[in-house]
């Protein structure tokens, strides 16, 4: 049988991805303050099972472990997120030193072993005292953000090269703010408006406060986007999809063109929401930036279908694999969104910042056999070969996730990770997948 090599540029940064809630545990030591997440956890039925994220994976304590297994990986780089309430714990009132040194130990332990930090700003840790104030409904807490950021820049410059503003704005909106299901819990069509609009604020004014600070390195953000697959080639299908993908992925559009796409804006009419935007909002959000982190988790194959809800369409399963959390896989679906991504916003430098899966993997005997993610991992990292090969300027794939953790209102319940967590006795198990990565980063190329 033939097999295909599909080989990486020597630079391309191979990682890993978590963030600061869902791993750290800690939440009440050294002077952290509340977070909307805390506090959602604390009403019985918003967290599956009850879940909290107490003690998470420890890894507030136990990240040299956690580092090493990064560094036996043979990962170039490593995306966490900087626990906001722990550098602030108000938000906006006095800044916590301890935050600040348990990060400093952290990163530092990072670069002495040679893996790349990727940090994100928000990965949606609100201080709970921010949310007493109006949340992200307030500008009030854009400036807070701003300052938070400034104060991260200023003392990690030099330390950390590869910032991000926000880890999926559309989940901050939509999941946190319409839906319900996230941390602050709301459900309104104009309160996810407004928090959507100040999000991409606050995104913006980063953006600009890094480039006065001359901060050393680059800054981008990290959106989740889903790929809509037309189920034919006939143009209602091809519409309908469309319809789908600019309602899902409107969190690109203001930020590379400085308008909002119609669609979007006229769904949100129709539910009387209408957001305040001030003069020069837009221009704002527009900010250049260096690079996109795209966080991909599959797609949808899509038909029309004329008066069914909002969008006309239907959703038709072909037989797709799915992941244990019901989420489609489809790997082409990451090739397509990258190609589409070039040609509507130019060669922007991409890095995957997310892409995995939930399955529900046991230990057997010391070990993780988990061929399902080795395979969800095989079929993705195929397409970015063909997505580079088509021209698509992308500079590295960071996989959710280095270990299972708190899935926020999943809890426990999915495993999204290269390395198995007992979170009874918080033991830390490579799965098979986790040596078939570190097979493929030493060896820069795939075989399929
Ligand atoms: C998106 C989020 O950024 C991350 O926090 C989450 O765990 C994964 N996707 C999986 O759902």
């Amino acid at each position: 049988m033939m097999s295909t090599i599909v080989s990486f540029p020597p630079d391309f940064v191979w990682g890993v991805s978590t963030s600061a809630y869902q791993i750290e545990g800690a939440l009440q030591e050294d002077g952290r303050g509340p977070s909307i997440w805390d506090e959602l956890a604390a009403i019985p039925g918003r967290i599956w099972n009850g879940d909290d994220a107490e003690v998470a994976c420890d890894s507030y304590h136990r990240y040299e472990e956690d580092i090493a297994l990064m560094k036996e990986l043979g990962v170039k780089a490593y995306r966490f997120s900087v626990s906001w309430p722990r550098i602030y714990p108000q938000g906006d009132g006095p800044i916590n030193p301890k935050g600040i040194e348990h990060y400093k130990r952290f990163v530092a332990k990072l670069l002495e072993n040679g893996i790349e930090p990727f940090c994100t700003l928000y990965h949606w840790e609100l201080p709970q005292a921010l949310q007493e104030k109006g949340g992200w409904e307030s500008r009030g807490t854009i400036d807070a953000f701003v300052r938070f950021a400034e104060t991260m820049f200023r003392e990690f410059d030099g330390m950390i090269k590869h910032w991000m503003t926000f880890n999926e704005p559309w989940c901050i909106a939509i999941n946190g703010h319409l839906l319900g299901r996230h941390a602050p819990g709301i459900r309104s069509w104009p309160s996810a408006l407004q928090v959507a609009h100040h999000v991409l604020v606050a995104h913006g004014l980063t953006v600009r406060k890094f480039r006065e600070l001359g901060t050393q390195g680059q800054i981008g953000y990290a959106p989740d986007m889903y790929w809509y697959e037309p189920f034919s080639r006939k143009q209602d299908d091809v519409d309908a999809a469309y319809r789908a993908f600019s309602i899902y992925n409107w969190f690109v559009e203001p930020v590379f063109k400085g308008t909002y796409p119609d669609r979007m804006k006229a769904w949100f009419q129709t539910k009387g929401a209408e957001p305040d935007i001030l003069p020069g909002d837009m221009e704002l959000i527009a900010e250049p930036i260096d690079f996109l982190g795209l966080n991909f988790y599959g797609g949808n194959i899509v038909r029309s279908k004329p008066g069914n809800n909002y969008l006309d369409l239907e959703h038709v399963d072909l037989g797709y694999e799915k992941s244990d959390k019901g989420w489609f896989i489809f790997p082409e679906g990451l090739y397509l969104m990258l190609n589409w991504i070039t040609d509507h916003y130019g060669s922007i430098p991409i890095y995957i910042t997310e892409n995995g899966a939930c399955f529900n993997d046991e230990v057997v005997d010391g070990k993780v056999d988990d061929g399902r993610r080795i395979a969800f991992l095989q079929n993705h990292i195929a397409e970015l070969g063909r997505a580079i090969e088509s021209g698509v300027n992308l500079k590295g794939y960071l996989t959710w996730s280095l270990m299972d953790n708190f899935e926020w209102a999943f809890g426990y319940s999915c495993r999204f990770g290269l390395v198995h967590v007992d979170y009874r006795t918080l033991k830390r198990t490579p799965k098979e997948s986790y040596y078939w990565y570190r097979k493929l980063i030493r060896k820069n190329w795939l075989e399929l």
